[in-house]
């Protein structure tokens, strides 16, 4: 069995789900602070059987306890953490308790249930403003901007300090470039709570009518537009990476950091131009000026996880998009409310196919659909 923590969440969902299609029996642990129950519910309709699920916080060793003496747990993905920037600026000691007390929290209870197995969430925000592209492993970590980037590089920190006191740990950092997209069945996918604080959520928030318009910082970096340049990862080629992890990790002690990116950059205007012409809707957007702590351009050198685990990310942006698309137009509400039916999806202009999930309803829509938001409508500044 695997510890999911965080399981409930954007990236931790779809892990669950492939860990259940894999074959794998599933705990998950996540106190809902960013998330909705529902996303497991349709796991399980996608996965045709259920996770277990508890709710709780992964800063409670007493609950972590009785977790790994109840469950046969061979191994732990941990997802389970606070990941806005900005609040992270505001309440940085949330941000350092959760992320890296929760994770040493995590560390103790699985030691003392001699479970030394333990894939870690981490981030390219870890490698700071990079001096060289793409960003290797080899590339030295650093300086985070923001407690949120500092927690991760902390836990990190932690982490190698663990491994190298207790030879049985196997630990993998997985460094996340930018993960985006969904599941193509439409029924999971990112569901922020308050305003998002990614380029594609936001996008997908104004493409909808839930956000006015786009507001892109800062077009003045050294990039070819001037606008900032990112390696978006779909999210299902990212589990992927999780899983190939997991199973190396069987055979490797220590820790071992894998970038999990695609080794291409799209700038913020590139991404708005192929989401327009995903989704046939003219986004309105403002520029404004740079966000501090934004770096220009980043993205990954994938070549060390291609030779040591054997993955590379093989959907490209269309794709991403497209999945990302679909889930947003079927859920304009997230989890909120029930997804939107296929006869309605088309009654609303779509096209294309729609994804039929065997043994559920199906929801999904066809990629190049009309817009049903009054946003689209706007012209741009
Ligand atoms: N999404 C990204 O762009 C990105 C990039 C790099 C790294 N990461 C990391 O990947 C992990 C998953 O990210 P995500 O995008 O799925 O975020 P998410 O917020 O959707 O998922 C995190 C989950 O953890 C749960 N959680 C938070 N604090 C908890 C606690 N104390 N106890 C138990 N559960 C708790 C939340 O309820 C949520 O379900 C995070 O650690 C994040 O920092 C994400």
């Amino acid at each position: 069995m695997i510890l999911v923590t965080g399981g409930v969440g954007y990236i931790g969902s779809h892990a669950v789900l492939q860990l259940l299609q894999a074959g794998h029996d599933v705990l998950v642990l996540d106190n809902l602070c960013n998330s909705s129950p529902v996303a497991l519910q349709r796991v399980a309709r996608l996965a045709g059987r259920a996770p277990r699920f508890v709710r709780g916080d992964v800063r409670n060793r007493n609950l972590l306890d009785k977790l790994f003496k109840s469950y046969p747990i061979q191994a732990v993905m941990h997802f389970a953490g606070l990941k806005a920037v900005g609040e992270s600026v505001r309440e940085p000691l949330r941000y350092f308790e959760t992320n890296v007390g929760g994770s040493i929290a995590l560390c103790q209870a699985m030691a003392k249930a001699e479970v030394f197995r333990l894939i870690f969430s981490s981030s390219a925000t870890v490698y700071g403003e990079p001096d060289r592209l793409p960003i290797s492993e080899q590339c030295p970590t650093g300086t985070p901007t923001n407690p949120y980037g500092q927690s991760k590089l902390m836990t990190e920190n932690v982490l190698k300090g663990l491994a190298q006191s207790d030879p049985r740990w196997s630990i993998g950092l997985l460094r996340y470039f930018n993960p985006i997209g969904a599941h193509e069945s439409a029924l999971i996918g990112e569901d922020p709570h308050g305003v998002p604080n990614n380029l594609l959520p936001y996008m997908l928030q104004v493409a909808v009518g839930r956000l006015e318009r786009l507001n892109i910082y800062g077009n003045d970096y050294p990039t070819p537009d001037g606008t900032g340049v990112r390696d978006y990862i779909h999210v299902l080629d990212l589990v992927d990476g999780h899983l190939k992890a997991l199973q190396a990790l069987t055979e490797r002690k220590g820790t071992h950091i894998w970038n999990l990116g695609t080794g291409r950059g799209y700038s913020v205007l590139e991404m708005l131009e192929a989401f327009e012409q995903v989704s046939e809707i003219a986004l309105p957007y403002a520029i404004l000026p740079r966000r501090a702590g934004d770096i220009a351009q980043c993205w990954a050198d994938p070549g060390k996880a291609a030779q040591e685990l054997g993955w590379q990310a093989t959907r490209d942006l269309r794709c991403m998009l497209t999945d990302a698309w679909r889930w947003q137009r079927c859920n304009p509400q997230g989890y909120g409310v029930a997804p939107i039916k296929p006869a309605l999806v088309a009654a609303m202009g779509a096209q294309l196919p729609v994804k039929t999930v065997p043994g559920m309803p199906s929801v999904g829509g066809s990629p190049s659909g009309r817009s049903f938001s009054s946003a689209a409508t706007h012209s741009r500044p």
